[in-house]
């Protein structure tokens, strides 16, 4: 692993279209990459769309899960005027402060992209009360520089199509990047980098792998991928937000940049099995990798579905912090993805039971 591959990895991964059910592009991708580098003793797509995949251990003693998200945030077009103008819904949670005037981008029924903007009534049009009100989705539009709904259609963009914001992966000083989805593409990209590493290292654990559906509206994919894989342990790894910026008071800080993968004790989904959490900071410890322990209770995570699958599944949730979190302009430091990765290498390696 270098930082090079991992940034490479990164760009790919993000700059792909998979907003939640209909992360096709994504799975297809991940799955031949796996494929391709005989990454896994078998790896599939289930019927929801899941990519899952199975190392095999030489005792098979415990079944560790490793799930990470391949679904965005993004929307969903819910209606076309006359005129071309297209009128959407959300999908996932965004902030519709940050939505006016975003470059969009559409993926038609033939998968070709098209490009769009978030407009609303321009400022000179509007009244200097209305310039102070939140303008809501139902006020927005999205022009896409067609002039009737024949010309949207004819081109394959229908009700029901979806689309995201769209940003270009950049690099900012200190290894830090920036771009759309890295909510969780991030957490997908330490999967495979874990899956590289393993590929020389034998291990005694079998390693199962959910590339899950559907996160961001309710981790109905790690739900099925669960189901499926029977883990004895799992991780859930996300993407989660770096509070560390201007106007937000120490004692609301989840996570910091740079300082590390950021282990959850508890989430408004899960809390987390003390022992799984022992494991990683033992192992932290030994290998010398940093962490740090984020903040009860923000957010929610596939961790949530798995932890109560069957019969129950002892679970915990390991982030890359990143700013900008649900922007399409999410910043991260490449350093944390790879002590993330090398933190569950260690964990993989040792039960942490000496
Ligand atoms: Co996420």
């Amino acid at each position: 692993m270098d930082i090079e591959n991992v940034k490479a990895l990164q760009e790919k991964l993000s700059s792909l279209i998979g907003v939640s059910g209909f992360e096709d592009d994504v799975a297809k991708f991940i799955l031949n990459l796996i494929k391709e580098e005989q990454l896994a003793d078998r790896a599939w797509i289930d019927q929801l769309g899941n990519v899952l995949a199975v190392v095999n251990g030489e005792k098979n003693e415990e079944r560790i899960l490793f799930d990470a998200h391949i679904d965005e945030i993004g929307f969903m077009i819910s209606h076309i005027d006359r005129e071309g103008f297209l009128r959407f819904v959300p999908i996932g949670g965004w902030d519709t402060r940050i939505l006016l005037g975003q470059p969009v981008i559409i993926r038609s029924e033939s998968g070709n992209v098209f490009n769009g903007i978030i407009g609303s009534k321009p400022p000179h049009l509007t009244t200097a009360s209305e310039r102070k009100k939140l303008v809501e989705i139902k006020d927005m539009y999205i022009d896409i520089g067609m002039f009737s709904k024949e010309e949207v259609e004819r081109e394959g963009i229908k009700m029901g199509a979806t689309g995201t914001l769209s940003s270009p992966f950049l690099d900012f000083p200190n290894n830090m990047v920036r771009g759309k989805a890295f909510d969780d593409r991030t957490g997908c990209n330490v999967m495979i980098q874990i899956m590289r590493m393993l590929k020389e290292k034998p291990v005694n654990d079998t390693i199962m792998f959910n590339f899950a559906v559907q996160e961001e509206i309710g981790g109905r994919g790690a739900i099925t991928g669960a189901f499926t894989l029977k883990p004895t342990i799992a991780i859930a790894i996300e993407n989660t937000t770096a509070g560390d910026v201007p106007g937000i008071k120490d004692q609301e800080i989840p996570a910091f940049i740079g300082r590390g993968p950021a282990i959850t004790i508890a989430d408004i989904s899960v809390i987390s099995s003390p022992k799984v959490n022992e494991r990683l900071t033992k192992n932290a410890k030994l290998a010398k990798v940093p962490y740090q322990m984020k903040k009860p209770l923000y957010g929610g995570t596939d961790a949530g579905k798995i932890h109560i699958s069957r019969e129950g599944v002892p679970s915990t949730v390991v982030s890359v912090p990143c700013r900008y979190i649900h922007s399409p302009t999410s910043l991260l430091k490449l350093d944390d993805i790879m002590n993330t990765v090398k933190l569950l290498i260690a964990f993989i390696i040792n039960s942490a039971e000496v």
